[in-house]
């Protein structure tokens, strides 16, 4: 089966790594790592040898994304809030759920694109991995407002879903909360999205312009790449507000875990996903930028110097995977009916 495909990865051979620039092994130094560009090398990271990503599972895991009857009222899907279109996430401070009721928090969607790169999900970090992070939204009474059995119900009624599920994981399966929220999981994990920072990295002198090279420099110079590293270049859990107070704290009662520790957000396509920072209080990225040095690194981040590195980050916009819109199998006399 062709992976790639689902992927949107470009199958080129191995690339060539004669004459790395001095940049190029500076960047790997600092803990930056592309994407890889073989399929083999992907899969090593993504895969999970014991619950295997196939196109079977993509595809259905791909229409519960988007299926609002997972959520009470019948109208929000993960979609919803991490819009697909939209670099993966609402472009809201305060993301809406169930009956227009705001994250009692005042948490901004972060995307899904790339979030199996992650080593915590959720802003405090409090979900290892994506099949676990699932459940939790189309239970939370802001988001999708849901119950593990009403989910089970509505799945379990539609006759084409349950065809599905037995096409992807053989005629025993049993079609649980557990099952129904890891095939979600096993879609997200296609959503990654190589840009030419990741061909620079894989040993393409040329994808990058002079301009975006400097950027990346000034990035690295800075210090970010101590927090802002590996493949998403974030997804770990840092200390935040280490030199400096952030302006927006109060809003919202956001305090990180339980040692004040903040998951790091990726800055792949961070140019589509304002607003910033946890609280969704940010809309300048060139403000976000200059803020990051004062918060986390105690120093001014000049003008000049903010540009830069904004110049480096437009090189992080990814190929999309082609995602089509996907036609969802009608409800039936038995499939629980939505509720307000
Ligand atoms: C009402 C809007 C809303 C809906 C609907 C929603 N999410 Fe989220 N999602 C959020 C918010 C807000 C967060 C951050 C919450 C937190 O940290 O406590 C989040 C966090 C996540 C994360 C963690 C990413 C990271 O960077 O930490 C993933 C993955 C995710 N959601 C996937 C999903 C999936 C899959 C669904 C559907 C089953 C879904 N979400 C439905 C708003 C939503
Ligand atoms: C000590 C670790 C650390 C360092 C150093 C650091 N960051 Fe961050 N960065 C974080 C954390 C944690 C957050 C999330 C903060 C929050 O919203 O509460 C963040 C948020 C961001 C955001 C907002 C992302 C979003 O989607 O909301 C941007 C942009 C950013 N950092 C860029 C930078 C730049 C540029 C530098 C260097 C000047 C830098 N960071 C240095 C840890 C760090």
């Amino acid at each position: 089966m062709k992976i790639s495909y689902i992927l949107g990865v470009c199958a080129l051979s191995a690339t060539v790594m004669f004459g790395a620039s001095s940049l190029m092994q500076k960047a790997k130094q600092n803990g930056l790592k592309p994407i890889p560009n073989s399929e083999f090398e992907l899969l090593k990271i993504i895969d999970d040898p014991k619950d295997p990503i196939t196109e079977a599972k993509v595809r259905l895991g791909k229409q519960l994304y988007f299926d609002p009857r997972l959520s009470k009222s019948g109208l929000i899907s993960c979609n919803t809030c991490h819009n697909l279109g939209l670099g993966g996430v609402d472009g809201v401070p305060v993301a809406i759920g169930n009956q227009w009721t705001p994250n009692p928090h005042h948490l901004n969607s972060p995307t899904v694109y790339n979030s199996v790169f992650f080593s915590a999900q959720f802003w405090d970090g409090r979900s290892p991995h994506l099949a676990d992070q699932a459940k939790g939204p189309t239970l939370a009474a802001p988001e999708m407002a849901a119950t593990p059995k009403f989910i089970e119900k509505v799945v379990n009624s539609i006759p084409a879903y349950v065809k599905e599920f037995k096409y992807a994981y053989g005629d025993n399966v049993k079609i649980n909360f557990d099952k129904i929220t890891s095939t979600i999981a096993i879609f997200e994990k296609t959503l990654v999205t190589p840009s030419r920072y990741d061909d620079y990295l894989n040993g393409d002198e040329n994808a990058l312009s002079k301009a975006e090279k400097e950027g990346l420099k000034t990035f690295i110079d800075k210090g970010c790449a101590s927090c802002h590293n590996g493949i998403a270049l974030g997804g770990t859990m840092q200390p935040f507000q280490v030199a400096g107070k952030y302006k927006f704290a109060n809003v919202g009662d956001f305090k990180g875990d339980k040692n004040g520790m903040v998951k790091t957000p990726t800055l792949r396509n961070i140019t589509e996903t304002a607003p910033y920072y946890h609280n969704g209080m940010v809309w300048s990225l060139k403000d976000a930028i200059k803020m990051m040095g004062s918060i986390q690194l105690g120093i001014k981040i000049s003008d000049k110097d903010a540009e830069k590195i904004k110049t480096f980050f437009k090189a992080l916009k990814g190929r999309k995977p082609d995602i089509s819109y996907p036609q969802l199998p009608e409800s039936t006399d038995k499939t629980p009916r939505p509720k307000d």
